[in-house]
């Protein structure tokens, strides 16, 4: 069986080049696989859409984790959160990329394409996708996040 990562990314207008980007140097140089949720151009869109629409191919386990970019990252962000099943993560830098994941078992890391510059994007997205959840006393918290069983 197939242990390669599965990786849903989608974007309002203001975080389409950004997506585009992450992509090209990012999605290409490691072994994953991915699909592209939209949106496809930087005509101007409505963020929580795709917010929901991460959240929903996350939930329903077609892909393991979620990049959602918008000009601030929040709003993706705020949208993906309303499902209990989704701990998305606004993150500037890659240390906040690990920590997600290494205490938060963040399914999705959110960017904001006006905040931070591509290398930063670039760095946020390797490691929040090559960093494993540390388990352990950060287990009981996460599961506390959504009031049962963590990750179902
Ligand atoms: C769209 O103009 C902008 O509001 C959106 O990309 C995002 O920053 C919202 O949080």
């Amino acid at each position: 069986m197939s242990n390669t990562i599965r990786i849903a990314i989608a974007a309002d207008h203001g975080g389409y080049d950004l997506k585009e980007e992450i992509k090209t140097f990012t999605f290409d140089n490691l072994d994953i696989e991915w699909i592209d949720l939209g949106t496809h151009s930087t005509e101007s869109v409505d963020y929580p859409e795709y917010g929901y629409k991460i959240a929903e191919i996350i939930k329903k386990k077609d892909a393991d984790r979620g990049i959602a970019i918008c000009g601030t990252g929040i709003g993706i962000s705020i949208a993906a959160n309303r499902d209990p099943y989704i701990r998305s993560a606004v993150c500037t830098n890659a240390d906040m990329a690990r920590l997600a994941r290494e205490h938060n078992d963040a399914n999705i890391l959110a960017l904001g394409a006006r905040i931070i510059d591509r290398e930063t994007a670039v760095a946020c997205v390797e490691t929040f996708l090559t960093t494993e959840f540390e388990g352990g006393r950060h287990e009981r918290r996460v599961n506390k996040l959504s009031g049962g069983a963590h990750g179902t």
